[in-house]
């Protein structure tokens, strides 16, 4: 067939729309390059990026003695008491918003290192520092009051004495600086 009849045939094909793509097959975050995150079989956390591991990070020296890790009932009494504050700050109208598509496995599992570390119940921490594990949540100072109300409420409902209750919140205190951003 001569080049020009070959172009002529092109030229005189209709031109056909290609078909609507249905939104929901789309791969929208793949689309947007957003990497899926997956959790750790083992541990079921999402990864983090990397940081160095310190003890220092917990933000506060430990306790000398075992007088406080007694009052908090040792590591399984200081596991119930921050599993059962993470339940209150998640079901928490106040603050509920800001702990919603958050890792809460590996949040209660560093919450429970650092605390267990600073009472001196035996534990190391090997979470992020308070700055960057606080980065951009835009948390407030009455955010932090909640959050204070509710780990006072998880103390009393655990018997922990009350002397002992302020002596770990006058340790937290000073990481206001850290945790609150506006
Ligand atoms: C002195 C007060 C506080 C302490 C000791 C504390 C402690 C911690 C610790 C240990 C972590 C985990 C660090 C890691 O993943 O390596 C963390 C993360 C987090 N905290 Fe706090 N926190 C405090 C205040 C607050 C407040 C006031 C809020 C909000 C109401 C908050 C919301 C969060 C959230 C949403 C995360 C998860 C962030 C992420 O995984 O990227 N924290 N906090």
């Amino acid at each position: 067939m001569p080049f020009s009849l070959a172009l002529a045939l092109l030229a005189a094909q209709p031109v056909v729309d290609a078909p609507p793509e249905d939104p929901a097959a789309v791969d929208w975050e793949k689309e947007f390059g957003i990497e899926k995150k997956v959790r750790d079989p083992v541990t079921g956390e999402f990864p983090v990026d990397p940081y160095a591991q310190d003890p220092a990070n917990a933000g506060a020296r430990p306790f000398a003695g075992d007088g406080m890790a007694r009052a908090f009932g040792g590591q399984d009494g200081i596991r119930s008491i921050v599993d059962r504050l993470v339940d209150l700050n998640v079901k928490d109208p106040r603050i509920a918003d800001i702990f919603r598509n958050q890792d809460t496995v590996r949040l209660r599992r560093t919450l429970f290192e650092q605390i267990c570390f600073i009472v001196g119940a035996g534990c190391s921490y090997t979470g992020r520092d308070m700055k960057s594990s606080h980065k951009d949540l835009g948390t407030t100072r009455a955010d932090l009051n909640a959050l204070v109300e509710n780990l006072q409420q998880a103390m009393r409902e655990h018997k922990v004495p009350f002397a002992a209750q302020n002596r770990l919140l006058s340790r937290l205190a000073p990481m206001d600086k850290d945790v609150v951003e506006r």
